[in-house]
């Protein structure tokens, strides 16, 4: 089972999967993004190309289509990946494709989950790992897991609970999917 991690941002989701799980190849759709600099310190292969140097979405995806197809990926982890999946890529690969989402879902979906239930105050909130479909946040629920906030909680420690929380629920989540975890010799090639 071969997987490519999708990140647009900081990719600290793939960090945690590339030092656990052989990860072939990771994708930003930004050129500047820091999870780049993550891959290559880990020896991780990474591409970047940006929606705006496509004539449009369905050529971009069509792009990503072919990337994925030429390494063989059997499964697309979305972490941190911030734009929706549309028609042509998940034609292709649904049922390949899963999110990670930083709320217990259906609670809080959309880009800015950890905020809206901190705004909300809510006592608990949580993490989802979800398969991707065409809506946003509602895929089939593969696992979750709930994240109490405590009294003493700034916007700061709620966060930080949360992303941890991620990085364990991702690993448990490809553990289940059967994922096999990286062995010594992965290790050495990557160094
Ligand atoms: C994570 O909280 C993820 O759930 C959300 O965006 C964040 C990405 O963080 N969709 P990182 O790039 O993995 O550090």
């Amino acid at each position: 089972m071969k997987i490519a991690v999708f990140a647009s941002g900081s990719g600290s989701n793939f960090q945690v999967i590339a030092e656990q799980f052989p990860v072939e190849f990771v994708f930003s759709d930004h050129r500047d993004a820091y999870v780049l600099d993550r891959a290559k310190t880990l020896g991780v292969k990474a591409y970047a190309f940006e929606l705006k140097e496509f004539e449009n979405k369905v050529a971009y995806e069509q792009a990503l289509i072919d990337l994925l197809d030429k390494h063989e990926i059997d499964l697309v982890c979305l972490a941190g990946y911030m734009k929706i999946v549309g028609p042509t890529l998940l034609t292709a690969y649904e049922g390949k494709m899963i999110n990670i989402h930083p709320t217990y879902l259906p609670e809080f979906p959309g880009a800015h989950g950890i905020e809206d239930a901190w705004q909300a105050g809510v006592d608990q909130s949580g993490v989802t790992i979800h398969w991707v479909d065409s809506g946003v946040d509602t895929g089939k629920i593969i696992k979750q897991v709930r994240v109490p906030r405590f009294e003493k909680d700034t916007r700061e420690s709620f966060e930080e609970r949360i992303h941890d929380a991620e990085y364990q629920l991702y690993t448990e989540v490809l553990e289940i999917l059967g994922i096999k975890r990286r062995t010594a010799s992965d290790c050495q090639v990557a160094q």
